[in-house]
This record gives C-alpha cells, structure tokens and sequence, in this order.
C-alpha cells in the first residue's frame, strides 16, 4: 500500500493509509498474467514470429489487409502490418477473456470502485452520457451532476462568446488563459489546436502550464488585464505549479485592476475542491466542479473542458461528448473482433510483450494534432506505467511503452530515419484523415500518399537485391537497405471533427483500459508522480533561504544545490 506522505494530494474521499488499515477486496480479474494458458501460448508464437516476416505474411494471403481490418464510426482501422497471424489474434482475444477484461470494463461502466489503491469508481463515461442514462456511484446517479454543471458552463462559455462577460473595467473579456497542468492542461490544449478551425478567432486562448515563468509571461505579455479571464483549472487545487501560477496571475491582474473585488470577475476555478477554491480568493459562485471518480487525465470532458467549450461553443463542445458517448458504446457492446479500443490494446500487447517493442509512435497526419502525442503520453504512461499489480506483487512482465510523436510529415524529416533503420524498431500508430478540414490545392493528397508510402515502406522494407537492382554500387547497397517488417496501424478516419475527436480520445482511453486489465495494475493512480513532488518541496526552502542551509542530501545534490544557490547569490 502507498504511504500516507503520497497521499497529499488526495481529496478526502480517499481510502486513508495506515499500516492498521485493511487491504481492499480483490476483485476476481486478479490473478498472475504468468499462469493464463493463452499467455504461454502466445510465448510459443513469438518464436515463430521471430521466424517470419510482413513479406512472407502478406505474400502468403492476399486478403490479409482486408482480414486485419476493422471499420466502425468512421474509423478504419488497418492492423494488418503488424508481424503477427491469425492464430495469434485468436490467442490474444481468449487472452483477454482470460483476463476478463469484458467483466472490468462492465464493473466500471457500472460505477464499481475499480481504482480500488484510492477506494474510488472511474467513471469518465459518465461524463459524456447522455441526459436520463443512469450510471450510480454509492447508489447515487451521476448524471443529472453531470449535465448540471454542463449547464452551468454552456451559460458561461455563452457569456464569453457573447462579449456579455464583462471585466471589472467594463470591458468585455475576450482573452481567456486556462492555468493549469498534467490532465488539467494537455487535454484542454490539445482539443485547442485540434478543434481550432471550429473557434471563435476573436478570442485569444492561452495556456499556461509549468512553473519556469517564462511560460506565464508569454503567455501574458501582450494581454490586457482588463480583458483578460483566468480559467484555474485544477482537480486538487492544490498543485505546485497550477497553484504558483494562479497566484502570479492574481498579482498580474491586480497590477492593473488594483481593486481585490475585481478577481470575481477575472478568475473562475475548475475544480473538486470547493475548499480550496475559496481560500485561494475565488468565489465558489465561479467554480465549476467535478468528482473524484474523474482521473485527472481522463478530465478533458468534465468542466477541465471549460476553455474548449468557450473556444468552440456549446454545440461543438456537445458533438464532442456526443463522440466520446459512441465509442464508449462501441467499446461496451461489440465483440472483441469488431472493438477498436480492444484490437488496438491487444496489438499493443504483442507488440510490447511478445515482440518486446519498448516505444510507440503516435503519428498524426493532420496538424491540428499536433499535440495529440503529447496528450497520449499522459494517458498511456500515467495510467499504465507500473509495475505493481493489484495485489501489490510486482509484475513479471513489461507494462506501459514510452509513448512519444509528431506530426506527419514533419516527422518524417527528423525521426522516421531510426523508425526505418535503426536498430529497435517502433511500433506506429499513423493517423490520417479521408477529408482536410481545409482543401488547399494537392496538399492533402500528398499528406495521404506519404502516410501510405511510410506503412508500405516500414512494413516491405528494400532488400539488398532491390538496391543492388537500382544499380547501386555493392559498398554502398548496406547502407540504402531497408530491413523492413516494421509494424505500423493505419487509422484512416473521416474528417477531423468535434465528434471525431471525442471518438478518437475515447479509442485510446479505453485502449488503455484494455491493456491495464492484462497487465493487471491500476490504471487509475499515480503514485509514482509523488516522490519528485515531495522532494521538490523539500528543496525549495534549501534553494532560497537567504541563510546557507543545512544540507542532508548525497554528495550531488548538495553540489548543485550549492552551486546553484551561489549562482543566485546566496550564502553556501
Ligand atoms: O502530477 C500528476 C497529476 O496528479 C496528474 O495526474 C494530474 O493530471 C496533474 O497532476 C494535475 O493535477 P491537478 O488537476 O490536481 O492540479
């Protein structure tokens, strides 16, 4: 069990540690991964794979892209260039049956305490349910809350939009700068940038996530205060640096707006704690709030979602849930050979446990994800980058791989040179859109080609003998080789869309969740974040006291601390 120091940042609800306090109930989906018949046996198949290759595999069945293709809510998804066959797609579905992954993820639809290390439901479902579904936690519903508060911010962001939300000058706001970090920033601007051709271009979005100042001052420089809103958007509001920022702000606007009554009208709070909204100054009439049984990456969608809203209107902010609710559809009632959520995560499996890739690229030819990756990477690492299972015994298997990408084609021209000769190959997810959300000339033709000259060449590669053919010279042949039978997915989607967007976070989310479940930890905590945290708070008084401090570290951080602090000025 986590020490009752990780705990801090906890809400009350939270199981309270203690070395008395009781273990939580295991549900039946805990078990050793090691002793699943369908995990030895997918073993025995890596070996085999080793053996073959994406030629042989698509030589020896033409119809191997069609089988390995799977559509739904206009998503295709092609996973047929993955080093793998039927047989070990049979394996990987009695896998996840096994493991009961269909019996946990109705256990969290059904609002059961699945993040059992902190005694709460994951119910980010709930949030994008439509009006009169009936999802309880602790026998209560949620979702009339939840569209409670969607009200309440749809009459806000209406406001905004409006030019009828007045500074304490009189001026209408029309900057707004979301404070915040982790889930309470990366969904907010990647949705941002995503949805930007569907935004009100007379509003100045910001962002302001670390603590280096330099990002509060650009992202304030040229604002001004009278016209300026700030959106502190915390789950905890208690974090280090949402909670520095929001103070620097205060000060940033009261420099201008000298009167503390005008924080009213310049400040709101996202948050679960209504508590510590107050004590920061903001009045809880502006708080918009959410529930514990929300991670903190999974929040895109709750009132974290505010600055979206504003920056698209309430209508695309709906289709955006609208998107999010299909595939959460999807994922709760299609079988296992038809789920793009499962048949994504049981890829990932192979690739990660039986092929033993250690990173994903995730791969966007649109660039308004350009931040997509960056999103992802929260998501992915965050919820399943563990190495405890449920039952607190180590795992003895690789879980969560580094996560990480940009942009096509831009990648293309800095990366993709290890992807296809390097020597660990990177499993890609490439993402691609049917229509351009702008129609300019060839381009978007040409960003298609591209996407599907990278999967052929990654997966067929050139063999010495193609070089050789070309006429190139021997000594130079090994060097323009390509090995080739490097494994990518094709998401071929119909045109980037509020709705396509939700459909797309949902994909991953549940992806996750899928993984999470055969890899058997919990998805939904984060402890390993804490200790950083923790130390860092311990070092911030040694770094700025005025009086030379007494240093208790190891040799390295007392060096750079007292270099550091010598640096500033300050006494060693
Ligand atoms: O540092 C980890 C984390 O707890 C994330 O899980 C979370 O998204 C982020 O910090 C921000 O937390 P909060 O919304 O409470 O400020």
């Amino acid at each position: 069990m986590p020490t009752g120091k990780a705990r801090t940042k906890s809400t009350p609800t939270t199981r309270t540690a203690s070395t008395e306090s009781a273990a939580p109930k295991l549900p039946s989906w805990n078990g050793s991964l090691l002793k699943s018949k369908a995990w030895k046996a997918l073993g025995t198949r890596a070996k085999v794979a080793k053996a073959s290759d994406l030629r042989t595999l698509f030589a020896k069945d033409k119809k191997r892209g069609a089988t390995f293709t799977a559509e739904a809510l206009g998503i295709r998804l092609d996973y047929s260039k993955n080093v793998f066959d039927s047989a070990t797609l049979k394996l990987l579905f009695t896998l996840a049956k096994e493991r009961k992954v269909t019996a946990k993820r109705d256990a969290m639809f059904r609002g059961e305490k699945i993040n059992m290390m902190e005694d709460r439901a994951v119910l980010h479902v709930a949030l994008r349910a439509p009006k009169g579904s009936v999802i309880k936690v602790d026998g209560v519903d949620v979702v009339p809350a939840v569209h409670e508060v969607l009200g309440r911010m749809e009459g806000f962001a209406k406001k905004i939009r409006a030019r009828k939300w007045l500074g304490f000058t009189g001026k209408p706001i029309k900057n707004i700068v979301n404070i915040g970090i982790g889930g309470s920033d990366l969904g907010p601007v990647m949705a941002f940038e995503a949805l930007k051709s569907f935004s009100d271009r007379g509003l100045t979005m910001r962002f302001v996530s670390n603590v280096d100042g330099n990002d509060f001052f650009e992202a304030t420089q040229d604002l001004n205060a009278e016209e300026t809103l700030f959106v502190v958007s915390s789950k905890t509001f208690t974090t280090l640096e949402t909670m520095t920022n929001a103070r620097t702000a205060r000060e940033w606007s009261l420099k201008t707006l000298k009167d503390p009554k005008s924080v009213a009208r310049h400040f709101v709070a996202v948050s679960t704690n209504a508590e510590k909204v107050a004590e920061f100054g903001i009045d809880t009439a502006n708080m918009f709030g959410f529930w514990d049984w929300v991670g903190g990456r999974y929040s895109m969608d709750s009132a974290i979602g505010l600055s979206t809203m504003i920056a698209v209107g309430p209508k695309h902010f709906a289709e955006l849930l609208a998107g999010f609710h299909e595939m959460d559809e999807h994922f709760r009632t299609t079988p296992a050979e038809h789920n793009l959520p499962m048949l994504l995560a049981l890829v990932g499996i192979w690739n990660r446990n039986f092929r033993q890739h250690a990173t994903v690229a995730v791969l966007p030819y649109c660039h308004y994800l350009h931040r997509f990756s960056a999103y992802l990477q929260q998501l992915e690492m965050e919820s399943n980058g563990k190495q405890t299972q449920l039952d607190g015994s180590p795992v003895a298997w690789d879980t969560c791989p580094a996560i990480w990408g940009e942009p096509g084609t831009n990648g293309q021209h800095a990366f993709y040179q290890m992807i296809h000769q390097g020597t660990s190959p990177v499993p890609c997810d490439f993402i691609l859109f049917e229509k351009p959300v702008h129609d300019l000339g060839a381009h978007q033709d040409m960003l298609a080609s591209n996407v599907l000259a990278q999967t052929e060449a990654l997966a067929f590669g050139k063999t010495r003998g193609e070089v050789l053919a070309e006429g190139v010279p021997a000594w130079l042949a090994p060097h323009k080789t390509f090995p080739g039978n490097r494994p990518t997915n094709l998401l071929l989607c119909t045109a980037l869309s509020p709705r396509m967007l939700g459909k797309l976070i949902a994909l991953y989310e549940h992806k996750v969740f899928v993984q999470g479940a055969i890899w058997n930890v919990n998805s939904f905590d984060q402890w390993g974040v804490e200790l950083g945290k923790v130390l860092a708070n311990r070092i911030i008084p040694e770094v700025s006291s005025s009086a030379a401090p007494k240093l208790a570290h190891d040799s390295s951080t007392n060096a750079a601390i007292g270099h550091y602090r010598k640096a500033r000025g300050r006494a060693n």
